[in-house]
């Protein structure tokens, strides 16, 4: 195995784009053909010795008691409201400002999803409007209030200990939607071992991400684990022919899982140098945007660095004129969604106004210190002008 570090040269071509798994994959293309080589060479595609090594080396990175890999960050979540019985007539509540498979996992399952606002600091979920909603729905008393499913956006760890609060208060559980988080830590601890059960991504653009869709579930208890295990793999319990509950194909491929296991070796270099990126990123923009806002004791694993600013839409234009990609997370809010409208019914404004103002800039741990600065400079002449 080597251990590389991010190359940090310019692209060859005069474009930063906003994601580029090419340099990882020149970077670390020699261990991945050998790790899937072996997968080809033994030929247990399904479930081989390679999910089994990647979701042990996962726990220990993590510090979750049981990781079970699964077939996709959507999947890992679906699957854990699965294992906790949520069902038909629950209340789950999401932050508004997230990607669509948040709530679309809810809804999967017949249950509802409850749209929570977010904080205008951080973009995570608002701990005072989750306490709000919990009310009206007690209020009205057509769902019972059973899951908090937080999002740590953009790679932000979501403020778990108010959280953990209201949701004890209130007999809930509270399952980590840690889709775009892995790496990221809150005071000792990293995520996936930040609330009783936690659902991550290895989407090829996540921090840590594979050659295809993939996931996981991460939890400290193992009833639920063994709840997972069982309906990643069609209800059935370990090799036994009968299906003792409800299941999916929901497992991770052996292959994925192979090429997890190289990356996980570099994970800790890559992100010393995303959070490096988001720091240059900050010092040069502070004075003409909102920059990311990280509270003392918690890290980003800064899947996505994220600016707010107005006159966004024509920033963003200015800056594809100079060559810089730039993305858009999110600019719908859940309940804009069509799929979602009719679970709409609460105000919801600070995520609505981030839909208008949000604007990623270039992230990936290949992004040399010239191209940042070229990003900046591009931003600042941007925002001048915009
Ligand atoms: C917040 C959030 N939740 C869930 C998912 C779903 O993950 P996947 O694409 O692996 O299904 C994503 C992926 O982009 C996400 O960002």
């Amino acid at each position: 195995m080597t251990l590389r570090s991010p190359v940090l040269a310019v692209a060859n071509d005069d474009r930063v784009g906003l994601f580029d798994l090419q340099r990882q994959r020149a970077r670390l293309e020699s261990d991945i053909r050998a790790r899937i080589d072996a997968v080809l060479a033994h030929g247990q595609f399904i479930l081989g010795p390679e999910v089994d090594t990647f979701e042990k080396r996962l726990a220990t990175y993590t510090g979750a008691a049981h990781v079970v890999a699964v077939s996709s960050g959507r999947d890992a979540l679906m699957i854990a409201l699965m294992a906790l019985g949520v069902k038909h007539g629950d209340a789950v509540f999401v932050p508004a400002f997230t990607f669509a498979a948040t709530a679309g996992s809810v809804a999967s399952i017949g249950a509802s999803p409850v749209f929570v606002d977010v904080d205008p600091v951080t973009y995570n979920m608002d701990p005072a409007d989750l306490e709000r909603a919990i009310a009206e729905v007690e209020a009205e008393g057509r769902l019972k209030p059973t899951v908090v499913m937080p999002v740590d956006l953009y790679g932000l760890p979501a403020d778990y200990v108010a959280i953990g609060r209201i949701a004890a208060k209130h007999g809930m559980t509270v399952l980590a939607d840690a889709a775009q988080s892995m790496g990221g830590v809150s005071g000792n601890a990293r995520v996936g071992a930040l609330a009783p059960i936690s659902a991550t991504s290895f989407y090829p653009t996540k921090p840590l991400g594979c050659y295809g869709d993939g996931g996981a579930v991460l939890t400290e208890r193992e009833d639920l684990a063994e709840h997972v295990r069982m309906i990643r793999s069609h209800g059935r319990q370990g090799t036994g022919d009968a299906a003792m509950v409800l299941g999916l194909t929901g497992r991770l491929d052996t292959i994925q899982a192979a090429v997890l296991l190289v990356k996980l070796d570099v994970f800790e270099v890559e992100l010393a140098r995303r959070r490096a990126i988001a720091a240059r990123y900050s010092a040069g923009l502070k004075d003409v945007v909102t920059v990311p806002a990280i509270p003392d004791g918690l890290q980003s694993a800064f899947a996505i660095y994220t600016i707010r600013v107005k006159h966004r839409d024509r920033v963003r234009a200015l800056l594809d004129e100079a060559g810089i990609g730039t993305g858009l997370f999110y600019r719908l809010a859940l309940h804009e969604h069509p799929a979602f409208r009719h679970f709409d019914g609460r105000r919801l404004a600070v995520s609505e106004q981030l839909t208008a103002e949000v604007l990623a800039l270039p992230m990936h741990p290949d992004l040399g210190d010239e191209e940042v600065d070229r990003v900046i400079a591009a931003v600042r002449s941007a925002v001048a002008a915009g």
